[in-house]
């Protein structure tokens, strides 16, 4: 893919559904008796990989589109699958569903890309064997491929050392099939959309402050799940209008759930002009419309608990920060580098690659903005964020910017370089 610079955006475009919520839809729909209708799913390659997975355990689903519907067979309905369960680049699509495979009455195996087999697994093993699961890593490098042999399942709560929403959502999922209540506790809280979830399909599931706590359910009851736009598809084109001269548009139906909400109060704290309309609640999901302006922008700092609030967007931030006033510095966000790529890495190479001031740190990094960029070939390790991330910096740079295995976007927004011309176009 190349790219140039560009004089302004304009227009307006609805971005893709939410990754999460796509993946749990799928999920708990198949895991609930009677079916579930899913709206505005996501069908990028994640969340497809989530739906191969459960009709190889036996469960019908149709795909059309954005429209999916799940016919459920309730929590003890899966069968077997015939062969290797495989998640693609899918971390949420292997952790969440090795909470669920620990507790069946089968063997299987989970395997994904070269990237997916590298990222650490030991996150989810050593809580899942506390509660008596027999999970293995076959390479025994506690990465995928994983071999999980479904066992009874005894409760426990679960003091997690990272805030990571694929963890705590393993082990709640795990708990749906435990002999009691499961808890879980976060250093801060991640994202919670299976919390909210589990609850509209019936669960017991109960919040305080960063602790989650499921009772197991006898069934879980089927529902409808319209899944509100993905903010971190919408992030791209946040940046893309704050840092474009003389644009203005409008990101349609962005969800806005307050622990994934976290780049706006970032863009705000930087000075972004980011108006909200049509304000709604997709059953204690919001969601509104952006419409985003060009604005100067300041360095601000990035940290603490507003990390997990934000964590996919932060090479996205990187890049505003780039093109902000003075300097910016974003620490705590060591999960970064075990991502699908080591993003602090990345970020900060290409940003220096493009003629930027940055420097990576142990848990972040420090950029200090205003140094005009110029265009570079981008090499992305197929990582779709570092992909999207370094097009919008390509259409804000002299020259052109070359992004080498672009078609990695598909893993959450296949539609993102035809939104792109649409907004240039128009
Ligand atoms: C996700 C949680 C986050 C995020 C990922 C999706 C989820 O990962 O980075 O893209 O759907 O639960 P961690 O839980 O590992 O931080």
């Amino acid at each position: 893919m190349k790219l140039t610079k560009i004089e302004k955006l304009q227009g307006e475009i609805s971005v893709p559904g939410d990754k999460s919520i796509s993946h749990r839809a799928v999920m708990f729909g198949s895991l609930a008796k009677g079916t579930t209708h899913i709206s505005n799913f996501l069908a990028g390659a994640d969340c497809l990989a989530t739906i191969d997975c459960f009709r190889k355990m036996g469960i019908e689903i149709e795909q059309e589109g954005t429209d999916v519907t799940v016919y459920g067979k309730g929590l003890h309905g899966l069968e077997k699958p015939e062969e290797i369960l495989d998640v693609g680049n899918s971390g949420t699509t292997t952790r969440l569903i090795s909470g669920i495979l620990a507790g069946q009455d089968f063997e299987v195996v989970l395997s994904g890309d070269a990237s997916l087999n590298q990222r650490p697994m030991k996150r989810i093993m050593t809580p899942l064997k506390m509660m008596g699961a027999e999970i293995d890593s076959v390479n025994g490098n506690d990465c995928a491929p994983l071999r999980i042999n479904g066992k009874k399942l005894k409760a426990i709560h679960y003091d997690s050392p990272v805030a990571s929403a694929q963890v705590k959502s393993c082990v709640l999922l795990a708990g749906l099939y435990a002999d009691g209540k499961t808890s879980v506790t976060e250093p801060a809280l991640s994202r919670n959309h299976t919390e909210l979830m589990l609850r509209a399909f019936g669960v017991d599931v109960e919040s305080h402050d960063k602790t989650a706590e499921i009772t197991p359910p006898k069934e879980m009851n089927a529902t409808d799940i319209i899944v509100p736009g993905d903010i971190s598809s919408a992030a791209y084109f946040i940046a893309a209008g704050l840092i474009t001269p003389n644009s203005c548009i409008r990101l349609k139906n962005v969800g806005l759930n307050p622990t994934r909400d976290g780049l706006l109060r970032v863009c705000r704290q930087m000075g972004a002009d980011i108006q909200m309309e049509n304000v709604r609640d997709n059953g204690g999901e919001p969601a509104a419309d952006l419409i985003v302006r060009t604005s100067r922008l300041k360095g601000t700092v990035v940290e603490g608990d507003l990390i997990p609030t934000l964590i996919d967007e932060i090479p996205v931030i990187a890049l505003l920060a780039a093109f902000a006033e003075g300097e910016t510095v974003i620490r705590d966000a060591q999960e970064l580098r075990v991502k699908e790529s080591d993003r602090i890495a990345l970020t900060v190479d290409h940003l220096i690659k493009m003629g930027a001031d940055a420097q990576g740190t142990e848990d972040g990094m420090i950029i200090r903005g205003g140094k005009p960029l110029h265009g570079a070939e981008i090499h992305c390790a197929y990582d779709h964020r570092i992909a999207m991330t370094f097009s919008i910096a390509g259409i804000n740079a002299e020259g052109e910017t070359v992004i080498d295995d672009a078609e990695c976007v598909d893993v959450s927004y296949p539609t993102f370089y035809e939104q792109l011309n649409s907004l240039h176009e128009s």
